[in-house]
């Protein structure tokens, strides 16, 4: 009977199935580990970050994004001005305090919008019509600043502010 040549000696396929078996523990234990982390230290309710938005010079007066931040919260961005600092802007939540929609910005009519119930806030985020300008209810706003012609927003780090 001939010997496969290509296949490896006993001592090395030794050697590599104890190779294969320590890669995979330092894996697995690594994920462990940082599973572990998350689950012992998760983000702390309440904790913020600021995050980049966009270079401050990329939009004009009148225009808008909708920025999501990490954690998936949509925020409407909008430069009311050109005075080349972050109160040229305004961030607010694109969620209807009324009953959670999301409100899109209306450059033609200068307002956000909100479907649902034919909502109507300012471009300042004040309720002015449909059931938020009945209950004089504000779009939530966002901190914002300018740092080298970069705009940064203040978010949570879990969620909603
Ligand atoms: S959810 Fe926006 S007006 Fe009702």
């Amino acid at each position: 009977m001939q010997q496969d040549e290509s296949a490896p000696s006993g001592e090395r396929r030794c050697f590599l199935n104890k190779a294969a078996m320590t890669c995979g523990l330092t894996v697995s234990y690594g994920t462990l580990t940082a599973l572990a982390g998350r689950f012992l230290y998760p983000a702390r309710l309440g904790e913020k970050t600021w995050v980049y938005v966009c270079d401050a010079d990329s939009m004009k007066s009148g225009d808008a994004l909708a920025f999501k931040t990490p954690a998936g919260v949509t925020i409407n961005v909008t430069r009311q001005d050109e005075n080349g600092s972050a109160s040229d802007f305004l961030a607010l939540s694109s969620t209807c305090p009324h009953l959670g929609c999301q409100v899109h910005w209306e450059s033609h009519n200068d307002r956000f919008f909100c479907p649902c119930h034919n909502g109507v806030f300012t471009s300042e985020g004040k309720g002015i019509s449909g059931p938020p300008g009945d209950a004089a209810q504000w779009l939530p706003r966002y901190p914002l600043r300018i740092e080298k012609g970069l705009l940064f927003m203040e978010v949570e780090v879990g969620g909603v502010m």
